[in-house]
């Protein structure tokens, strides 16, 4: 039974969750003496008009602030003009839809491959600016929560929007200290693997499990059930991770330990041997926080995505974390920290860093643990890590690849390869080594990461669940294959012949080239009946 006052959002499902709602009305005269053309004004936020006279230039500020928030688009094949509505700096990807060369015509879409200038939905959590490297959950700044904060309260701030109150903060402490234990069952799954089995492999199994386990998770719009998987998946989250370690080690399971902290519990889950009471180095157990505080939520990116598109289907939220874990696995994501650790073995010395440095400008290597799709300043995680370390260090003694790790920084924060594009050390970069340090083997590295993440994962998907705007998530493509054809019997292929499948890629250029080339067969999209249009095309859509 919950305690009162503990719900996680008091918001029904059907109560929109935004204080600044989207469909602010259209302006109901025209500007600037624009008419439309008769038809009442679409209900997305855009209109169609003809003819437009060229706005006028600003004569003063006011004038100026009485611009109305619009974008007007010239479709240059039909000479149509829309106006749509800009909002939060954003259009509707939507509102393009309006816009068509007949009335065949699906209707424009946006291409955006990867989301690089697409906002899949409205956020409150964390907030970025990628050019002053700045993140905040919430609105705290980062580096005030690593220094004042603990993991716990941070979870708490992240789910649920404000910091807790002493007796909230106990409470919620409570209840995910007392969900650290698992089902005996889960150990029998764990034993099933092999002794080398990567820790991530386990931990996203092992999640995915946890399902199986309480089919009362499948309750998702019941925000007391909302708050009990959360409890648990965050307080489960370090046994199922220790488990995987001490599995991987041979080792004896050790049980969680009620009266340690969040982080010396996990310590003692993955490190205690014949000791009757684990008790934690308390320099190893607050960095180790800190580090937890720091990788806690980091707004959409790929597995925080992935979170959120898993949910928006309604599965439980244990296959949606399950999900999200396998998105940060990747050494593009989460399982960079692991191979910043490969990167700094491989290097071997301070003398062979600009050797290194020279493949990775060359486009053989890349260097790990550099570069972030948000982040064009210094990660502001990487500045409190490289302080965490020095503390680690005292303790554990210095990690030796720290040399290289600084001399990679240095000689990349001068060269202007990486100056150009703008890439500094994200937090992965000195992670590994604190990591190394207190003991971990590489391979549990992404553990490390996920375990905090939960918070934010959880934090992403009731923020999905709660916004009455989400739907199940389901991009559109641009449709460049074959278009029908009839089934050729086997005898009758030709061998090596139409089984080539080409690079999507090649054919969205604008370019000329021949066909099959890099640069783009645009003769050969149009033999295949897509138009193009000025560099951008349009396609067969696709549906279901
Ligand atoms: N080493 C060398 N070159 C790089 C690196 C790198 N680490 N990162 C980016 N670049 C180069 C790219 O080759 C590209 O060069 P180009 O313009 O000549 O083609 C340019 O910088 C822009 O890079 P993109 O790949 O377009 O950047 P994107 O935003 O798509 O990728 C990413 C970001 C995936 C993080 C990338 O920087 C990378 O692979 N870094 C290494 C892996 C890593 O550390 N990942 C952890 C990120 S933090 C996290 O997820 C927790």
């Amino acid at each position: 039974m919950l305690s009162k006052g503990l719900p996680l959002h008091a918001e029904d499902r059907h109560t929109p969750a935004w204080e600044i709602p989207w469909d602010i009305p259209l302006p109901r005269a025209a500007p600037f003496g624009v008419h439309s053309i008769g038809k009442p004004p679409p209900t997305l936020g855009v209109m169609a008009m003809n003819p437009v006279k060229p706005a006028p230039v600003a004569a003063s500020e006011e004038a100026a602030r009485a611009r109305p928030d619009t974008l007007t688009i010239t479709d240059n094949r039909t000479g149509k003009q829309y106006e749509i509505l800009i909002t939060h700096g954003t259009i509707r990807a939507l509102d393009l839809r309006q816009i068509k060369a007949d009335s065949n015509d699906f209707g424009l879409m946006s291409y955006d491959p990867a989301f690089t200038n697409t906002a899949s939905c409205i956020s409150r959590v964390s907030y970025i600016d990628g050019d002053k490297g700045i993140l905040r959950y919430r609105g705290y700044p980062i580096e005030e929560l690593a220094e004042k904060s603990t993991y716990l309260e941070t979870a708490y701030l992240i789910l649920r929007g404000e910091l807790p109150t002493k007796a909230q903060l106990e409470e919620w402490s409570y209840h995910i200290t007392h969900h650290t234990f698992i089902h005996e069952s889960i150990k029998k799954f764990l034993d099933g693997f092999h002794y080398d089995a990567h820790p991530m492999g386990m931990l996203i199994s092992t999640i995915a499990a946890l399902s199986t386990f309480y089919p009362d998770a499948k309750d998702i719009f019941n925000p007391e059930s909302r708050l009990k998987q959360t409890w648990r998946l965050i307080g489960k989250m370090p046994t199922l991770a220790a488990f995987a370690y001490r599995h991987s080690l041979g080792m004896p399971y050790a049980y969680p330990d009620n009266e340690l902290s969040y982080t010396g519990n996990f310590l003692n889950m993955l490190f205690k041997t014949t000791e009757l009471k684990y008790r934690p180095n308390p320099t190893l157990e607050r960095a180790l926080d800190i580090l937890f505080i720091l990788h806690a939520d980091h707004e959409q990116n790929c597995s925080a995505n992935a979170m959120r598109n898993v949910g928006s289907s309604h599965v439980d939220p244990y296959s949606a974390t399950a999900a999200a874990t396998a998105a940060l696995y990747g050494p593009l994501h989460g399982g960079a920290n692991e191979q910043v650790l490969r990167m700094l073995l491989e290097m071997g010395s301070v003398g062979r860093v600009g050797e290194y440095i020279r493949r990775v400008k060359a486009g053989e290597r890349k260097l790990m643990g550099f570069g972030h799709r948000i982040y064009k300043n210094y990660d502001p995680r990487a500045r409190v890590i490289k302080q965490i370390a020095e503390q680690v260090f005292e303790v554990m003694g210095r990690n030796p690849l720290l040399e290289i790790a600084l001399e990679c920084e240095r000689i990349a924060l001068e060269d202007d390869y990486f100056v150009s594009r703008r890439l500094y050390p994200n937090v992965d970069f000195y992670t590994g080594l604190i990591y190394q340090s207190m003991g971990f083997p590489v391979t549990m590295f992404p553990v490390l990461f996920a375990i905090p993440r939960t918070a934010g994962w959880l934090a992403q998907w009731e923020e999905m669940l709660l916004d009455g705007e989400q739907k199940i998530a389901r991009p559109r493509q641009v449709y460049l294959g074959r278009e029908q054809r009839a089934y050729v019997p086997i005898e009758s292929r030709a061998s090596g012949k139409g089984s080539r499948i080409s690079s999507p890629k090649s054919e969205i250029s604008d370019s000329e080239g021949a066909p099959g080339s890099a640069t783009a067969p645009r003769k050969e999209v149009e033999k295949r009946g897509i138009l193009w249009h000025k560099g951008s095309f349009h396609r067969a859509v696709g549906q279901t």
